[in-house]
């Protein structure tokens, strides 16, 4: 990559600005305890409310969280129909009280496939918080990252079909300007909880460089002080972004 305007330092107090968070192990959490899964779902989503506020209070820019990715349709069907149920609910009590705290909401994904009651839910949320300026909380929900790599090429294709684009020429920066993820930064700091330690199709192109975090703590069990602890670990890091280490100390604005 020659220009490097995605490598820019994204530092806000050594902060990251887009924290992108796969929230996994509300099944294992639930059945430890004999209980069925979807207690660890419902367990997850005060998870999230913490985390939401946290990241609020810590002037974190971007909070990006995996809630169902296209693959999780191979569940069993009650446990993708409790889950629908859940977002539902959880939108339906929350939305309000996001914009409150001025938190704007993106919902990335694949949106057609859900019932139109969520899709209303998601596209009410969205647009009663879309002037806010607080931190930008990004649901991921029936997202993939090869998705929105093809959504993103047949975009532009189209454009160029219909005339819209003079230049052929498919660039790096063409394809990034189509992802779902346009408006956003690039992620700083990604974490899974739960122990596994793969990207299971999430944000696929837009964590090239962005530093990994893994804990073996179940989501529902991620706390704020959890939190803090992957950014103190992101912190202590020297994001080289292909440079040298000298490069970076001794001229840490080169970029
Ligand atoms: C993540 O927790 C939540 C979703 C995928 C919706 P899991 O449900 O994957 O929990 P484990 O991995 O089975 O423990
Ligand atoms: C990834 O978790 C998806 C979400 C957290 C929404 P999974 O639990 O579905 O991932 P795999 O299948 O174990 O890789
Ligand atoms: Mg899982």
């Amino acid at each position: 990559m020659t220009d490097d305007s995605q490598a820019a330092p994204s530092i806000n107090n050594g902060n990251p600005r887009h924290v992108a968070i796969i929230m996994d192990g509300n099944g294992r959490w639930a059945q430890k305890r004999f209980m069925p899964r979807v207690m660890g779902h419902r367990a997850g989503v005060k998870a999230v409310k913490n985390i939401v506020e946290f990241c609020g209070k810590e002037k974190i820019e971007v909070l990006s969280l995996f809630a169902f990715s296209s693959e999780n349709w191979r569940r069993p069907k009650e446990e993708v129909s409790l889950l629908m149920k859940l977002f539902v609910t959880t939108l339906s009590s929350e939305i309000k009280k996001l914009h409150r705290n001025n938190v704007k909401l993106l919902c990335i994904g694949d949106k057609t496939a859900f019932s139109t009651e969520l899709q209303a839910k998601l596209t009410e949320g969205e647009s009663l918080t879309q002037n806010n300026d607080g931190l930008t909380l990004v649901i991921a929900a029936n997202y993939g990252g090869h998705w929105d790599i093809s959504q993103a090429a047949t975009q532009v294709a189209d454009k160029i079909r219909n005339g819209f684009l003079s230049n052929t020429v498919i660039t790096e920066e063409l394809i990034a300007q189509h992802l779902s993820t346009a408006s956003l930064p690039e992620p700083d700091l990604f974490i899974r909880t739960g122990g596994e330690q793969r990207i299971s199709n999430f944000l696929l192109w837009q964590l090239a460089y962005t530093e990994f975090y893994f804990t073996a703590e179940l989501w529902p069990d991620f706390s704020p002080d959890s939190l803090q602890e992957a950014i103190n670990s992101f912190k202590g890091r020297q994001r080289r972004f292909g440079r040298t280490g000298e490069q970076v100390i001794n001229q840490p604005n080169s970029l």
